[in-house]
């Protein structure tokens, strides 16, 4: 793989995020979270840091924005690091489902009728009941402390418009979460497991924020900045593996044959991704293709991989 430095991004960058701006006409933003459709449809915004801490940024980096399923990734790592392996994998599987990230399709079709990996909506409500914590107030702390520790910006908060829309309209996440609760997967009161899934996909970001997490990702769990090491290595590999997977939704195959990098999606229209051992990647671009992925930033994504070869395989 050629090595690219971030002058040479840097060049390229602004006239690639134009170009990639013009697909968002045909997108949408989501709307099953009444909150999420206000946001700039035509918006697209990228940061990128490198190993020493370099950063470039272009279009509306600037863009606030909830993190919604990318923090599904934290969320595992931390039910991982409060319970182990073992205890997590009896509650979700590692396989990827080819249906949508809301489906509960597969849950009464294949047993045990544990959800399919932690990335789709039923196995990260299940995560949410593994997070350690007395109530869930102190569950959703420990998710926003760590979030905070990762993206090194301890001012980051929960975005409560966007917390109550969502909690308002989930009917079909309620649905799920019930029919969890009865096949023995969640722990606790299932108002309480929803609240903590809720906040956590309402943690409010920029680009930046993202990218910062990413690069900790890239570097298996320790901040090149630092030095800190702040995630056991072997969790990193099992984040890293479920983003390559199903990181994408049912759109994970596709994504890993255009740009080849683990990545995850969220419906506010943010990306994370990396290129392990270089560089940490956030980026926001509220249209969203049928999938439910930025349909701009995917693109930019593909432009950037392709260009710079980036792809793992
Ligand atoms: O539960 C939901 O539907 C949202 N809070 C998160 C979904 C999401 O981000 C899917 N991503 N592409």
């Amino acid at each position: 793989m050629p090595r690219t430095d971030i002058e040479q991004i840097s060049t390229l960058l602004p006239a690639w995020v134009e170009s990639s701006k013009k697909q968002c006409i045909h997108g949408k933003t989501a709307s099953y979270i009444p909150e999420l459709s206000k946001a700039p449809i035509e918006a697209l915004g990228i940061h990128l840091i490198d190993s020493n801490g370099h950063s470039i940024s272009a279009g509306d980096s600037e863009l606030a924005f909830t993190m919604q399923s990318i923090s599904k990734v934290f969320t595992l790592i931390l039910a991982l690091m409060d319970n182990g392996e073992e205890v997590v994998f009896d509650k979700v599987g590692m396989e990827p489902t080819g249906d949508n990230f809301n489906s509960m399709l597969k849950l009464e079709l294949v047993q045990p009728g544990i959800p399919f990996n932690p990335l789709i909506n039923a196995g990260a409500i299940a995560i949410s009941s593994l997070i350690a914590g007395k109530d869930a107030n102190e569950k959703s702390q420990r998710v926003l402390r760590f979030i905070q520790l990762l993206s090194n910006n301890s001012s980051l908060s929960c975005d409560l418009d966007v917390y109550r829309s969502e909690s308002a309209t989930a009917n079909l996440n309620r649905s799920m979460a019930y029919f969890l609760k009865d096949n023995g997967v969640l722990q606790g009161q299932v108002e309480d497991v929803l609240d903590v899934y809720f906040r956590h996909c309402s943690i409010s970001v920029t680009c930046a924020d993202l990218a910062q997490m990413a690069l900790v990702l890239a570097h298996n769990g320790t901040n090149p900045l630092t030095g800190d090491k702040l995630i056991p290595r072997r969790y990193v590999q099992i984040a890293k593996t479920f983003m390559t997977t199903c990181g994408m939704y049912n759109a994970s195959g596709e994504f890993a044959i255009q740009v080849g990098l683990p990545a995850k999606s969220g419906v506010a229209g943010g990306i994370l991704t990396m290129v392990p051992g270089r560089y940490g990647i956030g980026l926001i671009g509220p249209s969203l293709n049928r999938k439910g992925n930025s349909i701009a930033g995917v693109n930019l994504l593909q432009t950037m991989s392709q260009q710079f070869d980036w792809s793992l395989f």
